[in-house]
């Protein structure tokens, strides 16, 4: 395949002895919108904390633009441009929208969040313009100055959208970034993941939502059991038996 830039190589992950991931191989293209698809348990998650060094595989690799990633930790990952916009909400709560957008913006430029916060909320011209920028990209430009406490939990998954693109990523990584929206909320972040799909970047999604999936991807991974059972268009996807068997009692596929 071309221009792969992001691989996952023969990984094993078991927790006390259940196999949560088993030979998993993935090749992700340059500017590629990739979705992993699979039900509850199927191990989704568990892929996505390997590939950001939350987790250690048990055997195997994971490659992003020519880095091993397996043995780094999560902030070296990150240092690589790769970032992670996780399933629950990580926001910090009492500060402003604004303040929560730049703490990612200054953790990567220094490296480590070593900062007199509030001095440098005020002070850092260039990276709140960047920040309000990015809160405008997402739709919550009318609450800039809110604390993020008084968010739904749809606006909670934005504004953490906003967290992770304000960081320009190189590889962005979605986990489910639909869940808990309201289908309104669901179509505005499809049309911003779009957006951000039209400007290259490569990005992996898990996704539950078949809608969001068949909008967004150009190729999708199917996981059940630990193991990827199907792969392909979403259109050769759709079709594949193993896959709607895979699904049966949950949601049409
Ligand atoms: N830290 C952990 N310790 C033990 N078992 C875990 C842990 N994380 C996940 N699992 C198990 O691994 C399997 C896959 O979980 P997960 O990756 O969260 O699935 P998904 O995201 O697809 O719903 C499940 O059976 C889950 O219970
Ligand atoms: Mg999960």
């Amino acid at each position: 395949m071309d221009n792969v830039v992001f691989h996952v190589a023969d990984v094993h992950k078991s927790f006390a002895g259940l196999h949560a991931l088993s030979d998993i191989d993935l090749s992700v293209t340059e500017g590629e919108t990739h979705a992993i698809i699979g039900p509850n348990g199927a191990g989704k998650s568990t892929l996505l904390n390997v590939c950001i060094g939350r987790l250690k595989p048990d055997s195997g690799s994971v490659v992003f633009d020519g880095n091993t990633l397996t043995g780094k930790k999560p902030h070296e990952i990150n240092q690589l441009g790769v970032v992670r916009v996780f399933q629950t909400p990580e926001i910090f709560p009492d500060l402003t929208l604004l303040e929560n957008v730049m703490v990612p913006c200054l953790a990567k430029r220094d490296g480590s969040f070593k900062l007199n916060w509030f001095k440098s909320f005020r002070g850092e011209k260039s990276i709140r313009d960047h920040a309000v920028e990015t809160l405008v990209d997402v739709g919550l430009e009318s609450q800039v100055g809110s604390h993020a406490s008084n968010l739904s939990r749809g606006d909670k998954r934005r504004l953490e959208l906003a967290m992770g693109l304000a960081q320009k990523p190189k590889l962005l990584l979605l986990d489910e970034p639909t869940a808990g929206m309201a289908r309104h909320d669901t179509n505005a972040t499809i049309d911003l993941l779009k957006r951000i799909k039209a400007t290259g970047m490569t990005k992996v999604i898990i996704e539950h939502d078949m809608h969001v999936v068949f909008s967004l991807a150009d190729r999708i991974s199917v996981l059940a059991g630990g193991r990827i059972i199907a792969q392909g268009t979403p259109d050769e996807v759709k079709g594949n038996p193993k896959v709607v068997e895979a699904y049966l009692g949950e949601e049409q596929v």
